[in-house]
């Protein structure tokens, strides 16, 4: 397969994002990667949550930042999408890990430090990944252009993505200034232009969010290193249904590293 299907927050149409019943399904519906948000506790964990507060998500209240993990634990992070998930717990990175390492999935980790810049969160982030060796499949994300330099100084050779929904002026200077593989992109501003600049310079090209089948199929048709999606089972059935050549077009992966 050539573009990539990313469960974005794991399946998350059909269970609460970022919890491991969204990553379980995500695994079923033949995805071949999923996407996380990470924010850090108030004792430095990196936990799964895709809002600075935890209103939304979950039964609590205030920052993710002013609990520790423990208190962070005792909240229900299920409840608000359907009763029948109640009692489902907020996901440490580590724990995310554990199950993913004996898969065969991708793992993108969007670090959600562009309104709190978490101090040291690229260093424990990516220690954590290392140990559990999952560089190789792992791609790190971020909106914050600082947090992808802070990351590419950690490893020269580090894959990390810079996020946006805007579209950058001089690609190439901007991507390698910061250090970046690629970019992660809203699908707004897919067009052919962007995708043949990308795939010019060597850079990954993932988009976000991409949930209508006929968005789906123009990413694959277009060539995209993978989409985000929160309906990857829609995704899975759309790519089977293509003809061939289509599947196949791109022989090479768009990274020259
Ligand atoms: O990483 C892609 C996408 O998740 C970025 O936006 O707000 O859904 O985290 P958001
Ligand atoms: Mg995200």
């Amino acid at each position: 397969m050539t573009t990539k299907i990313y469960a974005h927050r794991g399946a998350s149409k059909y269970a609460p994002e970022n919890t491991m019943p969204a990553f379980q399904l995500a695994l079923e519906m033949k995805a071949d990667g999923i996407e996380t948000d990470v924010q850090l506790t108030k004792d430095g964990v990196p936990i799964l949550i895709h809002d600075e507060k935890l209103k939304r998500t979950t039964n609590g209240t205030g920052l993710v930042q002013d609990y520790t993990l423990e208190e962070l634990k005792e909240l229900d992070a299920g409840s608000w999408f359907s009763k029948s998930y109640q009692g489902t717990k907020l996901v440490t990175l580590e724990e995310l890990l554990q199950w993913i390492k004996p898969t065969s999935l991708f793992l993108n980790i969007e670090l959600k430090n562009n309104i709190i810049d978490y101090e040291n969160l690229e260093k424990i982030v990516y220690n954590l990944v290392v140990t559990y060796g999952m560089l190789g499949r792992t791609v790190f994300s971020s909106f914050n252009k600082n947090s992808i330099r802070r990351l590419h100084k950690l490893d020269k050779n580090v894959n990390a993505c810079f996020l946006t929904s805007r579209k950058i002026r001089r690609l190439k200077h901007f991507l390698r200034s910061i250090g970046a593989t690629g970019v992660h992109a809203k699908y707004r501003l897919i067009n052919t232009d962007f995708v043949s600049e990308c795939k010019r310079h060597g850079f990954d090209l993932r988009v976000y969010t991409v949930n209508k089948p006929f968005s789906i199929v123009r990413c694959y048709q277009l060539g995209c290193t993978a989409i985000f999606t929160d309906v990857p089972d829609v995704a899975y059935d759309l790519y089977e249904k293509l003809p061939l050549e289509t599947k196949y077009k791109r022989k090479n992966p768009f990274r020259r590293r």
